[in-house]
């Protein structure tokens, strides 16, 4: 039984929305850029806002039940017993990075992380926290499927200024779901090498039916300085209410974050953020069931019209999450195709190259909505490639 109707989901009211994502685009455009979902929000999550509101409890955030929730989610989900008491809050997972790499490493060091990826890691890495970048892009083969490059990780985490290792797992944009095996394998030459591990596993609760997320936590030895960082945020579409949460991944790691990462940062979480994950991971399981199921359909659809649509249009189907990476760069559309896409169709999608090395050429689009939102937005990207002759 459906926990929400899908099919009631209109751009009418979308429009309504305030967020970044319905504001920043012309009434015209769709909006598929930005990592939010179309869908309304969980009745748990409604329920405990409302209830709030009631309250009049608008106040600086107390963590109370959440390192508990998550522990219980994690439990179910994963078959992960994290410790509840190495647990810090922060206001988001951008933060959170932040806050792991100035507390993991040193000013100049190098921190890994593996291209085409989420923009705001370069921002957060070089201009926020002042480390070098060094990249180990994935390896990508002929059909378009990428993977971990574990021999150039050996060879960046053996150099000297290389501290860090940010990973993305689950991967945006690609979308791949990294298998326990190269986990551990990353766990075992980050402890040989001395390299702390942050790993950035937000998108972990949205893997589609029949994908098997690890927990990197569940695969690192207490030896390795490892934290995971996980949110509510992207699964259950609260990104605006702001709350994320670090797990150390031993004591000596709970010691450093506690040791450093600032008071004042910590009340920089939304006591709404607070509220609405405990909500998310004690009762919205039914719900998230249901937006996995919705998302990997549309995985499906995109896949499938993608392949109708062009030979010269490359997509492969995500393992989690509900953002497509597209290879346009045979397509012969000239320049950036997402201003191509946006300019002829339409459809704000976000643009590859601001996802560094590999982006030329690639979009990545959003289609954590209805399946009629997702079909208006895939005939208008259709037909534009088709009336503009660049799809031959
Ligand atoms: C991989 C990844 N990390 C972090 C974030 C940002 O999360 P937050 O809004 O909690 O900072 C996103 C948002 O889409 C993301 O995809």
């Amino acid at each position: 039984m459906s926990v929400f109707d899908v099919d009631a989901i209109s751009l009418a009211s979308l429009r309504q929305r305030t967020s970044a994502k319905w504001r920043v685009y012309e009434p015209d455009v769709i909006p598929a850029w930005v990592a939010e979902m179309d869908f309304p929000l969980a009745e748990p999550i409604t329920a405990a806002l409302h209830e709030a509101v009631d309250r009049s409890d608008v106040g600086y955030r107390w963590i109370g039940e959440l390192p508990d929730s998550l522990a219980g989610f994690a439990r179910a989900t994963w078959g992960w017993d994290l410790n509840r008491d190495h647990v810090v809050v922060l206001p988001d997972v951008l933060t959170a990075i932040a806050q792991a790499i100035l507390a993991l490493t040193a000013s100049g060091e190098g921190v890994v992380v593996n291209t085409p990826v989420y923009p705001p890691f370069f921002t957060t890495v070089r201009d926020i926290c002042g480390r070098e970048l060094v990249d180990v892009p994935l390896l990508r083969d002929p059909d378009g499927h990428y993977e971990l490059d574990l021999e150039g990780l050996t060879s960046a985490f053996a150099r000297p200024e290389v501290t860090a290792y940010l990973l993305c797992s689950p991967h945006n944009p690609t979308g791949i779901t990294p298998s326990a095996e190269t986990l551990t394998a990353i766990a075992e030459l980050a402890l040989i090498h001395g390299v702390a591990v942050i790993a950035d596993e937000i998108h972990a609760p949205l893997a589609h039916p029949g994908t098997v997320h690890t927990p990197f936590l569940t695969v690192s030895s207490d030896d390795l300085i490892a934290v995971s960082l996980m949110s509510a945020s992207k699964a259950w579409n609260i990104a605006g209410a702001k709350c994320a949460q670090v797990v150390a991944g031993s004591q000596q790691v709970m010691d450093i974050m506690s040791e450093r990462v600032p008071l004042e940062v910590t009340y920089a979480t939304g006591h709404f953020g607070v509220l609405a994950s405990i909500a998310a991971y004690r009762e919205g399981g039914p719900w998230l069931e249901q937006v996995r199921s919705q998302i990997a359909a549309n995985a499906r659809v995109v896949h499938q019209h993608v392949s109708t649509l062009s030979p010269s249009v490359q997509c492969v189907p995500p393992t989690s999450s509900y953002l497509a990476w597209m290879d346009l760069s045979a397509s012969g559309i000239e320049g950036d195709p997402s201003e191509f896409i946006l300019d002829r169709a339409r459809v704000a999608v976000s643009a590859g190259p601001t996802f560094g090395a590999g982006g030329e050429g690639f979009i990545r689009l959003n289609f954590g909505t209805s399946p009629s939102i997702l079909a208006e937005i895939l005939d208008r990207m259709g037909r534009a490639l088709m009336e503009s002759g660049v799809e031959a």
